[in-house]
């Protein structure tokens, strides 16, 4: 990595207002770099640290206009809405400087079929698929295939758009209220029927500028809700790095095999991609295999990676955003990060709103803890709960098992009626320490 760049403090627009958008947040914060910090909206945790902004990140204009106005150096963009309806191609019109790919990149993510046919092509270990656009014959092509079986719609449906059948009327539900029942909208008009693979999930974060990739340690989310991996899917209960399910020999040849491939075909379509490439991995017994590529940096993963990077995140960011990535791999602390998700009652259904959150002082005093806030506001001098995932508390220790034990001593400090949070994360990491 350069030496820090000298000169006036850099100004930083971070669009969203979850857990990730905080973590990017308390990461910018501490580049010696940076100055004022804008997040758009933000929640109560961002607002500690920066100034946050009302303005949602579908406004793209409305973003637009105020980088212009305040003359932001660097926007960094967290959810992938925004980049699949083109906020990066916005922002270079207007000679703006931002961190993600390009609408035409996005679509890595915000197509399940574009990205299954350039992983096909660029020979990607991936599950075999077939594609629909007709109802009855996906039908069909469950019946003579049989389960188990993933349901994948094409658009993006916020996180809900994949299932996991293990059963035929699993498969055909899915299919049903994607394709009959249109719950994703235009999203599911077409559909992925894929091969289901058994195994450990992993995520592999990559940051690129189209041609360079800096492939960041391995980690993995809880996407379901109870403790064993029950329950619904969730938007992620909680996350931990370093994973050791990816040791350094498989990490370079994730870096090999599906990372490098898929940006140089990219590339190759007329898309090159910028930002950070998501993938999300399954290990079975031949090796690790792509699930799924994401357009942005994971959430909760980042909860607990980016706590552990001794690098400077804005400079990670500028150059990649400037085309220039001039480091191939990142500097880490030692030990690990284990980052606990709490949630509102009923969360992934309805919850309520509005309960004030206790105990956020005492936890910031703790040593290597951080708590990362989701769905929060401020009421008064209050922090109250906005959202399903209220918020996460991370923790840093010499070892997984360390930092488990300071997480959960950690988030069992914080109080709010109805709190939910799984007990075992992490665990699966320590299994294997066994
Ligand atoms: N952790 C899953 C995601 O960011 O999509």
């Amino acid at each position: 990595m350069t030496a820090k760049r000298a000169g006036k403090k850099k100004s930083v627009l971070v669009v969203g207002g979850g857990g990730r958008e905080h973590t990017l947040v308390w990461s910018f914060r501490r580049s010696p770099q940076v100055g004022p910090i804008f997040a758009a909206p933000g929640n109560a945790g961002t607002a500690e640290i920066a100034e946050n902004i009302p303005v949602g990140p579908g406004d793209i204009e409305a973003l637009v206009k105020f980088a212009r106005k305040e003359r932001v150096d660097l926007t960094v963009v967290g959810p992938e809405a925004p980049l699949a309806a083109g906020i990066v191609d916005r922002f270079r019109a207007a000679k703006l400087a931002i961190f993600g790919p390009t609408k035409q990149a996005a679509r890595i993510e915000s197509s399940k079929i574009f990205a299954k046919k350039l992983a096909l092509e660029a020979g990607i270990p991936t599950a075999p698929a077939e594609i629909f656009d007709d109802f009855e014959a996906a039908k069909r092509y469950i019946d003579i295939s049989g389960a188990p079986c993933v349901v994948k719609a094409d658009g993006l449906a916020a996180g809900k758009g994949v299932t996991v059948a293990m059963t035929e009327e699993e498969a055909h539900a899915a299919l049903q209220r994607t394709m009959a029942e249109k719950e994703f909208g235009a999203a599911g008009e077409r559909v992925l029927v894929e091969d289901y693979i058994s195994g450990e999930e992993a995520s592999i974060l990559a940051v690129t500028d189209g041609e360079r990739a800096a492939v960041m340690i391995p980690s993995q989310d809880h996407k379901r809700l109870k403790d064993g991996d029950g329950g619904p899917n969730t938007g992620g209960m909680g996350a931990y790095a370093p994973a050791p399910v990816i040791d350094g020999k498989m990490l370079n040849s994730i870096t090999e095999t599906i990372i490098e491939p898929a940006i140089a075909a990219l590339s190759d379509s007329g898309a090159p991609y910028q930002g950070c490439l998501y993938a999300g991995l399954i290990v079975d017994f031949e090796g690790p295999k792509l699930l799924e590529f994401n357009c942005r940096f994971g959430d909760p993963e980042v909860q607990a990676m980016l706590p552990l990077l001794s690098d400077d995140l804005y400079e990670v960011c500028a150059s990649t955003a400037a085309g220039k990535l001039e480091f191939n791999r990142f500097a880490w602390r030692p030990g690990a990060a284990v980052s606990v998700v709490a949630a509102s009652k009923g969360y992934p259904g309805e919850y309520e709103r509005g309960f004030a959150v206790k105990g956020l002082d005492e936890v910031g005093k703790m040593e290597d803890v951080i708590v990362f806030h989701a769905g929060t506001a401020k009421e008064d001098d209050s922090v109250v709960t906005a959202g399903g995932r209220v918020l996460a508390v991370t923790a840093l220790g010499v070892n997984v098992a360390d930092a488990v034990k300071r997480a959960y001593d950690a988030i069992g400090r914080i109080k709010f009626p109805g709190i939910y949070y799984r007990r075992d994360i992490g665990q699966k990491a320590l299994a294997r320490s066994k």
